[in-house]
C-alpha cells in the first residue's frame, strides 16, 4: 500500500510517500521557524498562509522526487488534530482536493499517534506493546501502547511540556526561538570544555520523586530566570551560560529518563519508544539507552530527522490505520483538540 503523508498541525509543512513493503520513497519539508522567530513564537495566521503557499508545491516535488505518478497511489492521509485550526485546515481542504480529483481515499491521522508510530520507520523497529515517551514542544505524556491504536495515558505534564521548558530557558539565555536545539549544543560544548571553573549552578528536578507519571516544568523557567539574574550580574562577561545550559538539559532529561523507567515498572512492559521534537537530543538518547543495559529493556527512537513534525509519519500512521480496517472520509474535518485515548 502506498500513502501520500500531509502534515500541517504548526509550523512545519511536510510531505512524504510511504509504501508498506519499499517504505519512505520520497520526503519534503518547509520549516517556517524562521518566519516566526521575528515575533519569538508561532503566529497562527501567518503559519495557516504559509501552508497555503508550501503544500503543493512540496507534494509536486515529492512526486517528483520518488518517481511516482499520483494514480500510483492508494490513499492521502493527513493530520486532523491536535494542532492550530487554521494550519490544519490547510492540510484537510488539500488532502480532501486532491482525494476529488485523483479518486483516492481520504484517511485523518492523529498527528500524536503519528509521532507515537515514527519509531517504525527506522531499522531498529519497535514490537507491539511498548511504553511510548512522547515529548514535544506541546506535549510531554507517558502511554502504554498495547497495540496498535489502544493507547493508555499514564501520566502528563501538569503545565509545561518538556520541549517549552527547553524554548523558555533558552529565551532567557539569549538563544531566540525554538531555542531548545540551541541549548542542547551549548550544554554538549560545556561537556568538551575542561576549563570551565565549577559555576555551582544546581537547577531542581520537579517531581522526579513522584512515584507516578506526572510531569511539571514550569518552576524550572522560574529557577532558570533567577539564575540568568545572579550570575549575570556578578559576571556580565563570564561563560556561565553554558554551565546553565548544560544544568538546564541534565534537569529536564534527567526527569524524563526517570519517570519513563518507572513507567516500565509500573505497566512491566520492556520496550520503551521515545518520541517527538526532544527525543533528538542526546543526552536523553545516551542516558536511556544507559538505563536499559542496566535496567533490562529495550528502548527505540525515530531517525533524527523524523524526531520534528513531518509528513512521513503522518503516511506511515495512514497507511496503518487502512490496514487495520480504518474507513476513508468524505467529511475533511479538523479537530484541533483531540485526545489521544479517543483512538482506541
Ligand atoms: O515535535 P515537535 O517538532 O513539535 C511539536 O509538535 O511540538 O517538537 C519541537 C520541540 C521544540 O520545543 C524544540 O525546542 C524541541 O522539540 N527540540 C529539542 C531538540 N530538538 C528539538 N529539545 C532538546 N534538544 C534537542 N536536540
Ligand atoms: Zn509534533
Amino acid at each position: 500500500m502506498r500513502v501520500l503523508g500531509i502534515e500541517t498541525s504548526c509550523d512545519e509543512t511536510g510531505i512524504a510517500l510511504y509504501d508498506t513493503d519499499a517504505g519512505l520513497l520520497g520526503s519534503a519539508l518547509h520549516s517556517q521557524v524562521q518566519m516566526h522567530s521575528e515575533y519569538g513564537g508561532v503566529v497562527p495566521e501567518l503559519a495557516s498562509r504559509d501552508h497555503v503557499n508550501r503544500v503543493l508545491p512540496l507534494t509536486h516535488q515529492v512526486f517528483e522526487q520518488s518517481g511516482c505518478l499520483p494514480e500510483s497511489i492508494d490513499a492521502i492521509a493527513y493530520t486532523r488534530g491536535p494542532g492550530l485550526v487554521g494550519a490544519l485546515m490547510v492540510g484537510a481542504a488539500m488532502a480532501g482536493g486532491l482525494g476529488y480529483a485523483w479518486r483516492k481515499p481520504v484517511v485523518p491521522v492523529h498527528h500524536l499517534e503519528g509521532h507515537i508510530l515514527s519509531p517504525l520507520l527506522s531499522a531498529n523497529k519497535p514490537a507491539f506493546p511498548f511504553v511510548a515517551l512522547l515529548c514535544s514542544g506541546g506535549h510531554t505524556q507517558l502511554l502504554a501502547v498495547k497495540s496498535f491504536g489502544h493507547y493508555a495515558l499514564l501520566g502528563e505534564t501538569l503545565d509545561d511540556a518538556a520541549g517549552e521548558a527547553f524554548d523558555k530557558s533558552a529565551k532567557l539565555l539569549g538563544l531566540g526561538y525554538p531555542g531548545g536545539p540551541a541549548l542542547a549544543r551549548l550544554a554538549d560544548a560545556y561537556r568538551l570544555d575542561e576549563h570551565h571553573k565549577d559555576w555551582a549552578i544546581q537547577l531542581p528536578r520537579p517531581m522526579m520523586h513522584s512515584r507516578d507519571a506526572e510531569f511539571s516544568f514550569s518552576g524550572l523557567k522560574t529557577a532558570v530566570a533567577i539564575t540568568v539574574q545572579r550570575l549575570g550580574k556578578q559576571y556580565p562577561q563570564a561563560p556561565w551560560r553554558s554551565a546553565l545550559a548544560h544544568e538546564v538539559q541534565a534537569a529536564i532529561t534527567d526527569v524524563l529518563i526517570a519517570k519513563s523507567v518507572l513507567a516500565l515498572k509500573l505497566t512491566g512492559l520492556k520496550r520503551l519508544v521515545i518520541s517527538g521534537g526532544v527525543s533528538a537530543n542526546r543526552r536523553l538518547r545516551e542516558g536511556l539507552q544507559a538505563q536499559a543495559q542496566t535496567n533490562g529493556f529495550e528502548v527505540f527512537f525515530p531517525e533524527l530527522s523524523l524526531c520534528t513534525d513531518n509528513g512521513a509519519m503522518i503516511a506511515l500512521a495512514g497507511a496503518m490505520r487502512l490496514q487495520h480496517g480504518a474507513k476513508a472520509t468524505t467529511d475533511f474535518s479538523v479537530a484541533p483538540r483531540w485526545p489521544l485515548e479517543d483512538l482506541g
